[in-house]
């Protein structure tokens, strides 16, 4: 994309200190490029320092729902990276204003500052959805490829890894529910990625590797359904649940309840998304628009998340079985 050496490119991270974020930061910095985070609190994003050289990763303030800010941490970047997203709507932070409006001003500051733009998007991005996380991921498609025709958006399906919500949240209320619910009788479909995989992918696009204007999709080896996947977790933290098939509207109405704790473990929103297969499309594997696409071979979920998830067991790290 850029005939400037790695040193000389200055790459704008915004929601560089996520979960996806920190992946990417490192896959960056390894490559030696120049890596400036933006994000609502950068106090809070120290961490990402050791993952650079002394210098490399500086963090700035910027909120996706403020346009001169996201303009700001744009400027002199050759590469513009957004990764902002958010999993439940709490006072401004709305689907609408943080990955639509939010990812249009990025493509906008993008073209302002003549920079390439890596969007971060999700399998089930569909202006159709009946999901407004869905359809708000999709406007956001549409926005920033029509402000930056040649932006690379990226759609991963679940993603993986040690910070990860999925794996995490399930084994950990496995450690105290008797049971765990089977949304929708858990016949979804994911084919969960992992993080460091998704990573990749975002620093070969940097490197100018991707096909200009392409969304790519991206998901791990195996397709999994929710069920084989709650299972997996249970065997990998050697602990026996029962797994109670929860209909949909009964989980629709759990989520009405739910949605208000905190850090809600469901929202309506969220059960629509669950009606549907979460997977990387026929048409992309055939147009190459994936990880193998990009010469990334992914990780399965067996060659990772025990790695993580062993703390979830009774024996911690320790083996319960004795040979
Ligand atoms: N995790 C998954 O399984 C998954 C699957 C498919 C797609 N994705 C997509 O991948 C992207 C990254 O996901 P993630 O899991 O890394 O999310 P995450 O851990 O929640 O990180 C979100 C980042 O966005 C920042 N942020 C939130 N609101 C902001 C705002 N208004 N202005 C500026 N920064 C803001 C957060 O930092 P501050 O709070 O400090 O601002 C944080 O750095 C998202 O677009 C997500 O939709 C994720």
């Amino acid at each position: 994309m850029t005939a400037r050496s790695p040193y000389d490119t200055l790459v704008t991270v915004y929601g560089g200190s996520g979960f996806l974020g920190r992946h990417v930061v490192r896959a960056l910095a390894k490559r030696n490029y120049r890596i400036r985070v933006a994000v609502r609190r950068p106090e809070l994003a120290g961490f990402l320092q050791p993952l650079g050289r002394v210098g490399q990763v500086h963090a700035v303030q910027t909120n996706l729902r403020h346009a001169p800010s996201v303009d700001a941490a744009a400027r002199d970047a050759q590469v513009l990276i957004n990764l902002v997203g958010i999993l439940f709507e709490r006072g401004r932070q709305r689907f609408s204003s943080v990955h639509t409006y939010g990812a249009e001003q990025v493509a906008l500051a993008a073209n302002a500052h003549g920079a390439h733009m890596v969007h971060v998007s999700a399998i089930g991005a569909d202006k159709d959805s009946p999901s407004a996380y869905g359809r708000s991921k999709a406007n956001a498609e549409q926005l920033v490829l029509a402000a930056q025709p040649s932006a690379t958006i990226m759609r991963p399906s679940i993603l993986f890894g040690p910070e990860d919500d999925f794996f995490n949240r399930f084994a950990a209320l496995a450690r105290f529910l008797p049971a765990l619910p089977l949304i929708g009788g858990g016949l979804t479909h994911f084919q969960p990625v992992f993080v460091g995989d998704v990573a990749t992918a975002i620093a070969d696009a940097v490197d100018g590797k991707t096909r200009p204007g392409t969304i790519y999709e991206l998901g791990g080896p195996d397709v999994r359904t929710f069920k084989e996947l709650m299972q997996f977790i249970l065997s990998t933290i050697e602990r026996k649940r029962l797994l109670i098939p929860l209909p949909f509207f009964m989980a629709n109405l759990q989520a009405m309840f739910l949605q208000y704790l905190p850090k809600p473990l469901l929202t309506p929103d969220q059960v629509e998304l669950l009606r549907f297969d979460n997977v990387v499309s026929e048409s992309a594997k055939s147009e190459g628009r994936t990880l193998q696409g990009l010469s990334v071979e992914p990780e399965p979920i067996e060659a990772i998340v025990p790695s993580y998830l062993w703390r979830f067991r009774k024996t911690g790290q320790f083996r319960s079985r004795i040979a």
